[in-house]
């Protein structure tokens, strides 16, 4: 069960996750916090939930995770907030966060893979999920929905990238409390300097993206493409380079070669 005194003890934030809203079990917290029902109405809202029936990974997939040993939470951006704020940036200030949180609390080394994984020895820990509530054509809210292993040590399924924990890494069990309430602190941290100089948080996420430099495949639908991880632009879209030219990739998976 989640302790939510020892949580609320080691949240310094002013707004994320001043609105905490825990369940039992819900559809996905994500959907949930996109619906804009009444009690999600403020800026940095956080739903925890200790199972998500259908959690929602990229790409319409599905994200699985056993009930009350990881971390399944979204923190809700309302438009006001976001006013200075490229919304694909939030993708990198809230993998960094993550991957900050694992180095602070825990001395993993972590690795960020494009868009928004986060990775230890090659292995996915930690997914990220961004969408967006449009009324008209402007983005009404914004819910960073995030997924960490952490005490789970099995996992089934088929996956692109073979899953880890950081109770398989660590050996031991992991305090979930504080993990969630370091992360929270740290990405308000960063929307700050986000919102004054986006460039140090790209900076920060290419300093931790070892694939940059590297042959790698972009897999978009049955469609592969390959070339050089050349870099990312400013939108923080990947720059792939072919032979002499360039060219701006928008989604997809990214793989070595
Ligand atoms: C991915 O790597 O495919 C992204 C996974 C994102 C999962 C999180 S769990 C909390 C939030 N609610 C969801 O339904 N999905 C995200």
């Amino acid at each position: 069960m989640f302790n939510l005194e020892i949580f609320d003890i080691k949240l310094e934030t002013e707004f994320i996750g001043r609105n905490f809203i825990y369940c039992d079990e819900i559809e996905s917290t994500n959907k949930e916090l996109l619906s804009g029902k009444q009690q999600y109405k403020k800026n940095g809202t956080v739903i925890l939930a200790e199972k998500q029936l259908a959690g929602r990974g990229r790409k319409d997939r599905t994200w699985l995770s056993a009930k009350g040993l990881n971390l399944t939470f979204s923190i809700l951006l309302t438009k006001e907030s976001i006013t200075e704020v490229n919304t694909n940036h939030l993708n990198f200030a809230a993998s960094l966060a993550v991957s900050m949180a694992i180095e602070n609390l825990y001395q993993l080394r972590t690795e960020l893979k494009w868009p928004n994984d986060v990775l230890i020895d090659k292995k996915k820990v930690a997914g990220i999920l961004i969408e967006t509530s449009i009324k008209g054509t402007k983005v009404e809210r914004v819910v960073i929905g995030i997924g960490i292993n952490l005490n789970q040590i099995a996992f089934q399924g088929e996956f692109n990238l073979t899953p880890t924990s950081l109770k398989l890494e660590l050996g031991t069990d992991v305090d979930r409390e504080n993990m969630l309430a370091e992360i929270l602190n740290l990405f308000e941290e960063l929307l700050v300097e986000l919102g004054n100089k986006p460039g140090n948080i790209l900076n920060d996420w290419r300093s931790k993206c070892k694939m940059i430099g590297d042959k790698i495949t972009i897999s978009e639908d049955d469609k592969v493409k390959s070339g050089i991880f050349y870099d990312i632009d400013e939108n923080g879209f990947l720059l792939l380079k072919k032979n002499n030219t360039i060219e701006k990739i928008h989604f997809g998976d990214v793989g070595s070669v």
